[in-house]
């Protein structure tokens, strides 16, 4: 048990990261907390108009995603993974070094998924993908590639990991409720649409 737990803390520290934030400090682009949603997320970091700049947030956070659930299989095995993606996410939307008051998750969601089990990361990726062409409304694609997550799981045979999707999609969409009552609302920015 020990071992899940040190995985869970060191997870916890690579998903905290928030690279959005940093980097938008970084190469000038502002406070995001000030510009779109406020969030430390991709898709407000492409409300600056960078598109280089939201393209890296997404690679970066992705990327912490799938390094936690690598690293933790590959010194430790499966469940350490499945552990280590998990307080990665939660890194991401609780990180410590912001008071708690994280991201929405999405990209640690999928760059996990796609070490942890790819078939359903790709899936999920392109889910993802479909609803923001078809939308082209961020949040709306995240939510539905958040809750398809554990149907992909089952389908494609990743049993293992139908548990972890589910809790996944729950965090995914507590964590968008601000974007919700926008969907319903019809006040949610289209990808890309500049901060006003
Ligand atoms: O990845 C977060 C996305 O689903 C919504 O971001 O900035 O539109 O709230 P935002």
């Amino acid at each position: 048990a020990s071992i899940l737990i040190l995985w869970a803390g060191l997870g916890y520290l690579l998903g905290s990261i928030p690279f959005g934030m940093v980097l938008a400090r970084v190469i000038g682009l502002g406070n995001l907390r000030e510009i779109g949603s406020g969030n430390i997320g991709a898709t407000n970091v492409l409300r600056t108009g960078n598109k280089a700049a939201a393209a890296l947030t997404l690679l970066l956070d992705g990327g912490k995603g799938a390094a936690a659930v690598l690293l933790a299989r590959a010194m430790a095995g499966e469940d350490a993974a499945q552990v280590a993606g998990l307080a990665a996410f939660a890194g991401h939307c609780y990180p410590v070094w912001l008071r708690f008051q994280g991201g929405k998750g999405v990209a640690t969601f999928l760059g996990l998924l796609l070490a942890l089990a790819w078939p359903v990361g790709i899936a999920a990726c392109l889910t993802w993908l479909a609803t923001a062409v078809v939308a082209r409304i961020s949040s709306l694609a995240a939510l539905v590639a958040a809750v398809l997550a554990p149907v992909w799981a089952l389908m494609l045979g990743h049993g293992a990991a139908v548990v972890l999707a589910v809790c996944l999609a729950a965090l995914i969409l507590w964590r968008h409720r601000g974007n919700m009552a926008r969907l319903r609302a019809g006040t949610e920015p289209r990808i890309g649409q500049k901060d006003s």
